[in-house]
């Protein structure tokens, strides 16, 4: 097939400029009604999805490798999630699992107990968001150690209520005018090798040693008692921070501090999880298990649904310590189980085998794009960190912006992360074919960046 061919087989199919004029309407009124906290990044108005496509007011059609910030898992209204939210939602939309029992809360927690990075027995809290499930690991670390103080690091991005919002450590106006948070949260540096690691390979993995060492070197030898210490919280791949892997070593070097000191390990795995990587989650590839793993955004396909897995004697609250109304909701946990299916049978291979390709191709771009320093990830949790320059790998977060407006422009939806990353996490039943015609168009964009710079002598050569 010629990449004519594929690109008019597999590509986008845009039938206005951008945005059109029903898309134009939409974006005034919103901004009108709707919360200016929202940060659009483009002016995508979706009306409906199939798969890896996603359809504006317009008419236009996108290639989605956002997913709605990594969630459509099974991409969008997968048919097999369809009937199964249909079916639920003709048998009983809403019963609540804090006062009556579902036996699909039990279905749910059998599959997942299946598949869970750390030996069972397992329990299961469900709440409705990445936030809650969060909110739920904090105040169950404390309950079950009676200890106050948690760990969590630089870069972490773990949910905005306040709890969560405690954890997370991104970007300052998350936090801004937010204060007094909740106390007892001490953040350290996460072991962001590209960015702030040694340039000498041969030195990078002491170096990442040395971030979790830092915790007993420092941290309990100064201000923090480790028998006060409940949780560390930590993200195996960090997301909102610019899709960061954790080196493996690093994180066998937590878990034994928390062996060390009777402190739980929690694992954030609500957007590296649901399979994005290749593996259920990210923490299994470094053989690693964790007492605690937060999940959302993928798991149930797009329907609201958090749930927080710990083993089992650890969730030993007491009736009353925490509950939600709408937790466990019966139409998300069909969506969920229906999701698990297809992500066994064949969106977690696919995501691993189709990222790697992705991830051989954008290899190469270190070589022939002067703005790319560094790629990352696994499966199709990808990163593409943008530089100004390779040796002193200068942040181009405007750059990185207009990136993502052109490739809008053309018909591909992704997003930004960490100050100066792109980030490709598409639905995991993506095709070879569309993830070529995805790149193609990615390179095209930043392709036009990279000349309209270059030739106004803003970036050094590739390489330089
Ligand atoms: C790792 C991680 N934890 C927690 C959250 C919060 O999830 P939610 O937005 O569903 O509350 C996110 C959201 O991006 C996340 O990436």
């Amino acid at each position: 097939m010629t990449k004519q061919e594929l690109h008019s087989q597999f590509g986008p199919k845009l039938v206005t400029t951008l945005p059109g004029p029903k898309a134009r309407a939409a974006v005034e009124a919103d901004s009108r009604l709707i919360s200016p906290s929202y940060t659009r990044s483009y002016p995508l108005v979706a009306k409906s999805g199939r798969g890896i496509r996603v359809t504006d007011s317009d008419g236009n059609e996108f290639l989605d490798f956002a997913a709605g910030i990594a969630v459509n898992s099974t991409g969008h209204c997968h048919p097999e999630v369809v009937a199964a939210i249909q079916k639920q939602a003709a048998e009983l939309i809403h019963i609540s699992g804090t006062d009556f029992y579902d036996e699909n809360l039990t279905n749910l927690a059998a599959k997942l107990t299946a598949v869970a990075p750390m030996p069972g027995p397992h329990k299961f809290f469900y709440g409705n968001s990445g936030a809650e499930a969060v909110e739920c690991a904090l105040k169950l670390a404390r309950y079950h150690t009676k200890r106050q103080q948690v760990i969590a690091f630089y870069g972490a991005f773990h949910g905005r209520t306040m709890g969560a919002l405690s954890l997370t450590a991104s970007k300052p106006q998350q936090k801004r005018r937010f204060a007094p948070l909740v106390p007892g949260v001490t953040h350290i540096p996460y072991p962001y090798v590209y960015r702030n690691g040694p340039a000498d390979p041969t030195a990078q993995e002491q170096w990442a040693l040395n971030c979790a060492r830092y915790i007993e070197d420092k941290l309990f030898k100064t201000t923090l008692a480790p028998e006060e210490v409940a949780a560390i919280f930590v993200e195996p791949i960090q997301g909102e921070g610019g899709y960061v892997p954790a080196p493996a070593n690093f994180l066998h070097e937590l878990r034994a501090i928390c062996d060390r000191h009777g402190i739980l390990l929690v694992a954030d795995e609500v957007q590296s999880g649901a399979g994005r990587t290749g593996k259920w989650w990210a923490i299994e590839e470094s053989g690693v298990e964790p007492d605690i793993v937060c999940i959302a955004k993928g798991i149930a396909s797009g329907m609201p649904l958090g749930i927080c897995m710990s083993k089992a004697e650890i969730m030993d609250w007491l009736p009353g310590s925490h509950a939600s109304t709408f937790g466990g909701n019966p139409v998300s946990i069909a969506a969920a189980l229906a999701t698990i299916e297809i992500l066994n049978r064949e969106g977690i291979a696919n995501a691993a085998k189709v990222g790697a390709q992705m991830l051989a191709r954008l290899e190469g771009w270190k070589e022939t794009h002067p703005l790319v320093g560094d790629i990352r990830g696994r499966g199709l949790m990808i990163g593409i960190e943008l530089v100004k320059d390779k040796a002193t790998r200068e942040p181009v977060t405007a750059l990185r912006n207009r990136i993502e407006e052109l490739a809008f422009e053309r018909g591909l939806l992704i997003l930004g992360c960490g100050e100066t990353s792109i980030r490709l996490c598409p639905p995991l039943i993506l095709k070879e074919e569309e993830a070529t015609v995805a790149l193609d168009i990615l390179e095209e964009a930043l392709a036009e960046v990279e000349k309209q710079h270059a030739h106004m002598g803003e970036l050094t050569a590739a390489g330089a």
